[in-house]
């Protein structure tokens, strides 16, 4: 894979899955533009990414914020003037409880986050692309669980179908417009969401991984490794697809 001349965005890339991406794409050549609501985290990874000579530059948003996503797209806009690569991955898990008893303050910041994050994200990286010849790429980091039901987690569940409903008809909107746009579905993977969930407990950890075919978590660079492959020219004619990275457990 070969991202030199390219400028990707990665939102919460500065932990997890979306930090791991990030790398992976510098490795590849690629200008990385880190998004994180965490300032200090988005700072730290890009400060490391520069000093092992890759070119970094962090931003703090919350994407859950419409008014903060339209100015940090121009601020975007004003330091880089092009975007060929936008991964949209920050999320968050929700609280853990039945449906009958989950909390709405709880499933509104997740839609907020998981859902109105990646479209209005989207909605600014989708002018970007469209204002430049060469297109674009977007890639959005969905679930295994929005393929699949998972008890207790109402709002997880349905804010990632959502994210899959969004890719597959976006796809279809700009697919002669040359941008891509392909979602990721991972299962539990190894980073603080799942340790927020686990609260360190061996047994709810063993719990999980029993339900996955593979019988382990996956590490956050077996998801970057599909992302790249979606946001590269390795897959230059897959668009709308919902690629599960779940050792076996959707298919
Ligand atoms: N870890 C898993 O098991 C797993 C499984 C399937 C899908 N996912 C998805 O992968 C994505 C990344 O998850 P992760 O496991 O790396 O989580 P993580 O908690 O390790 O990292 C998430 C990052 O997103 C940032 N973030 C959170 N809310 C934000 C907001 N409103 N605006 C900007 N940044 C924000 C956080 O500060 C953090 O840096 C999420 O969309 C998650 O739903 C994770």
């Amino acid at each position: 894979m070969d991202f030199a001349d390219n400028t990707c965005l990665v939102t919460g890339g500065g932990a997890g899955i979306g930090l791991s991406t990030a790398e992976m794409m510098a490795g590849y050549g690629a200008t990385i533009i880190i998004v994180d609501i965490d300032s200090k985290s988005s700072e730290k990874a890009c400060l490391e990414l520069r000093n092992r000579g890759h070119r970094a530059h962090a931003y703090s948003a919350d994407v859950a914020d419409a008014e903060q996503v339209r100015e940090l797209f121009k601020k975007i806009r004003d330091d880089h003037g092009r975007l060929d690569i936008a991964v949209n991955n920050a999320g968050i898990g929700g609280a853990w409880n039945l449906t009958h008893e989950y909390d709405h303050a709880s499933w509104h910041r997740v839609m907020q986050v998981n859902l109105d994050g990646v479209f209005f994200c989207m909605q600014e990286e989708l002018k970007m692309m469209l204002d430049q010849e060469q297109g674009g790429v977007i890639v959005n980091v969905a679930s295994m669980a929005g393929k699949l039901p998972q008890v207790k987690s109402s709002a997880y569940v349905a804010s990632k179908h959502a994210v899959i409903g969004l890719t597959k008809t976006a796809a279809q909107e700009y697919a002669r417009k040359n941008i891509r746009i392909n979602a990721v579905c991972p299962c539990y993977t190894d980073t603080q969401m799942v340790s927020d969930l686990t609260q360190g407990s061996a047994v709810i950890e063993e719990k999980l991984i029993r339900a996955v075919p593979m019988g382990r978590l996956a590490r956050p660079d077996e998801i970057a490794k599909a992302i790249c492959f979606l946001a590269s020219d390795q897959s230059s004619f897959s668009t709308g697809l919902c690629l599960s990275v779940d050792g076996g457990l959707a298919r």
